[in-house]
């Protein structure tokens, strides 16, 4: 049988996608995003990640957000993407938002991680090359070097959107003190920082301490990433562990994550997702998004009809005060 030609939704744009404005900036973007950390790599089925990615697509999900490092192996989620921009895509580039992202390890040697300009200008050509791509839409820096001038870090960032090679930057997992750095560097140069990407979910209310209101103030906006948990904040864990789900390889999430306190959490959590007649997992992802300082949440998913249910989360991200207290108290103390 012959695989055919991809041709989009016509609909996708009356899904029940809706967009939110990134700051202070010309760009909207989808209140859910894909994320191609896990389940893009040359590990899984090329067939599994098309299919994913014509589904968020076909429902006007433009957002795909990777990095050079996702896979496994290392690079190989970005040459996955490359395939489906060839196959699939490259006649909707201009629908499409792409990021990427350098920080984390990548290849062996000085020059293969952190924050130097060396490091970022060439994994960003890697990344181009893997990606099929003339430019990514968005290039961050994908955590913050202490050992590298900051300064020199954001002239990077600078000078590869100047370059042509990124048209927005963005930073990821920075502490609020060298945030503030990069998004005064950034703006006196007319490089304004879009993005701020941290993690945020019910479980990890980091952001909220400082990092949510000082990209507001900044005119930035904030894209959460493991909203979910990694799938903690699903229905996938309420009865031990599945064999084929993320817990099972015991790597990124462990099953010492789920303490019989955890599990006795989520149960509750759960509960609650159902009076309100959502799953946990659309509960977790409305979460996010009922803060308005939140622009867009990056879910993962192994399969199509996880995002599926996770689109369904934007038809209520609204919550009663009584909801949000008894969130709040089934995860207290964990
Ligand atoms: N900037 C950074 O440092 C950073 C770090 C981490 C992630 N990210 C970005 O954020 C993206 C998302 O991260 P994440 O994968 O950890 O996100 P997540 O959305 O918290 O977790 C995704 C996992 O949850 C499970 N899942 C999703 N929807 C489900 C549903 N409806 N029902 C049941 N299970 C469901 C799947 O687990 P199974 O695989 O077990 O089925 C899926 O792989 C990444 O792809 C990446 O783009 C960025």
């Amino acid at each position: 049988m012959i695989n055919p030609v991809y041709s989009p939704a016509p609909g996708r744009y009356e899904s029940g996608i809706r967009y939110r404005r990134c700051g202070r900036s010309g760009i909207l973007l989808p209140e859910i995003a894909l994320g191609l950390w896990h389940n893009f790599g040359n590990v899984n089925p090329l067939a599994n990640s098309l299919e994913m990615a014509h589904y968020a697509f076909d429902h006007g999900i433009v957002h795909f957000d990777l990095a050079n490092n996702y896979g496994p192996s290392y690079g190989s989620a970005e040459e996955t993407f490359g395939m489906i921009m060839r196959k699939s895509f490259a006649p909707f580039r201009d629908e499409l938002f792409i990021s990427s992202k350098a920080g984390y390890d990548m290849w062996p040697g000085p020059y293969g991680e952190w924050g130097s300009r060396k490091y970022l200008m060439a994994s960003l050509d890697q990344s181009l090359k893997r990606m099929n791509l003339d430019y990514v839409d968005l290039f961050y820096s994908h955590r913050f070097d202490p050992k590298t001038p900051l300064e020199e870090t954001m002239q990077a960032l600078v000078d590869i959107v100047r370059a042509g090679k990124a048209l927005y930057a963005g930073i990821s997992n920075y502490p609020p003190e060298a945030a503030a750095f990069a998004y005064q560097y950034l703006k006196d140069r007319d490089v304004p920082c879009l993005i701020y990407q941290g993690r945020y979910n019910i479980l990890n209310r980091e952001p909220e301490r400082a990092i949510l209101d000082q990209a507001k103030e900044n005119g930035v906006g904030f894209i959460a990433f493991s909203p979910l948990a990694q799938g903690l904040l699903t229905g996938r864990y309420l009865d031990g562990i599945p064999a084929d789900s993320r817990m099972a390889k015991e790597k990124f999430l462990k099953s010492s994550a789920l303490t019989p306190r955890m599990q006795a959490a989520l149960v509750k959590l759960n509960g609650i997702a159902a009076r309100r007649g959502q799953t946990l997992a659309e509960m977790a992802l409305a979460w996010c998004l009922k803060d308005d300082r939140v622009t867009s949440v990056i879910v993962g998913a192994s399969r199509v009809a996880q995002i599926e249910d996770d689109f369904k989360a934007l038809e209520n991200t609204a919550f009663s005060a009584e909801e949000l207290a008894e969130i709040d108290a089934a995860v207290q103390g964990l």
